[in-house]
């Protein structure tokens, strides 16, 4: 690989151990993938924080990087802890787990790392531009940071994306070459999309069809943000890719690809059901996976207001938009009804497996991490669904996302 003057200082240790480890492993992953040199990134996006994934491995690691000197030279963010950083007591946490969840935070400040803990960076002051190259781990923020706000970024794993943040490069291979973020099969949607769910469906349907080639997805007539980051958590979840278009709602150009495949109203029905395991009674509601934005929390406040919920229900966000939350009175509604905000973590990385049997969301990638990693059975449906499953601790609908 070809290094500028200052990469070659950091890969001697002219600039602390710390930088050199990074640079080192950069070098080897550039040669892995034939990276003809470095570019620089604007921001990082860091993954692997919860102490429940990370172990005492982890935690040392990362306590070692900071007393080395390693500080970022870049904007960096933090995906979900394990745990509401703050009010981990709320969420039935226990003091060890958040002991141990605490150094691994106080590793990741010292090095200089903002401490926003959520998979929705771009909703929280970590918004980069079109075109412009940064270094994201957290499939679902890659996928969309790529796909919907069209800047570039490979998959990074945890320790690839904190060398990036503490050079403030990344080698130049995968979807940082323009050649490489053509689309790769054409996908045609002739279904109803419409409610988030019906996102997490399409991203499953999709993703299990195509895996990780790059879809154009025509025949999807409208998505908010909010269902765009469903979608991007799906389709990453459920395929692998990194980057998707969607024709009319995503920003980037592509030429059409040549292989061809079909979305039915069928297929959808099939993704939905296989989200919906067999069970009356819901014990755990989550939504929030990828984090609320505020317009979520907003509509689950109004939604909620002046009822009492009977099963365990978590709404997940980031500590942003739970302060925002805070302010305009939301959080105090949704906490009047038993339902916790749960900020800084999410259902998926907090340490809750064996604690619930059926979990209610309105996610398709919570379907599946819910069902993998915390052994839950599932129910997908919409936030009215969810809600009304918080209000009765009952799931009442069948296979169709629509019944009401
Ligand atoms: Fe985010 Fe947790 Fe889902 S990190 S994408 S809420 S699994």
């Amino acid at each position: 690989m070809k290094l500028t003057r200052e990469e070659k200082q950091m890969l001697e240790g002219k600039q602390g151990p710390a930088t050199k480890k990074a640079m080192e492993i950069l070098v080897a992953l550039g040669e892995i993938y034939g990276a003809k040199r470095m570019v620089p990134v604007s921001s990082v996006q860091v993954s692997g924080v919860s102490y429940h994934n990370l172990g005492d491995a982890g935690l040392e690691f990362l306590d070692e990087l900071a007393r080395g000197g390693g500080r970022v030279r870049v904007l960096t963010t933090l995906n979900p802890a394990g745990m509401d950083l703050l009010e981990w007591q709320k969420l039935g946490i226990s003091e060890e787990f958040a002991h141990k969840q605490l150094k691994v935070i106080d590793a990741f400040r010292k090095m200089g790392i903002v401490i926003s803990c959520t998979c929705t960076p771009y909703l929280a002051g970590n918004l980069p531009h079109f075109g412009e190259s940064v270094a994201w781990g957290e499939s679902s923020a890659v996928c969309f940071v790529n796909s919907v706000v069209g800047a570039k970024t490979n998959r990074e794993g945890g320790p690839s994306a904190l060398a990036a943040a503490l050079t403030g490069r990344t080698p130049e291979y995968g979807m940082h070459l323009d050649g490489n973020r053509k689309a790769q099969v054409l996908v045609e949607v002739k279904g109803r999309v419409a409610e988030t769910p019906d996102f997490g469906a399409l991203g499953k349907a999709i993703g299990e069809k195509i895996g990780n080639k790059i879809p154009l997805i025509k025949g999807v007539k409208k998505a908010s943000t909010e269902q765009l980051k469903s979608f991007s958590a799906s389709i990453a979840t459920y395929g692998g890719t990194a980057l998707f278009y969607m024709k009319g709602i995503t920003p980037g150009k592509t030429p059409v690809p040549k292989e061809k495949i079909l979305i039915t109203q069928e297929d959808l029905d099939k993704a939905m059901a296989s989200m919906r395991d067999e069970a009356d009674e819901v014990d755990l509601v989550s939504v929030g996976c990828p984090h609320c934005s505020i317009k979520e929390i907003e509509d689950i406040a109004r939604a909620l207001a002046g009822k009492k919920v009977k099963a365990e229900f978590w709404i997940c966000t980031s500590r942003v938009t739970k302060t925002m939350a805070d302010s305009m009175g939301f959080t105090k509604t949704i906490e009047e009804t038993g339902a916790k905000v749960a900020a800084d973590t999410c259902m998926v990385v907090a340490p809750i497996k064996g604690r619930f049997k059926v979990m209610a969301t309105d996610s398709g990638k919570a379907c599946f991490y819910g069902r993998g990693t915390n052994k839950f059975k599932v129910k997908i449906g919409t936030l009215e669904q969810c809600i009304a499953a918080a209000l009765s601790g009952k799931w009442v609908w069948g296979v169709d996302a629509h019944e009401h």
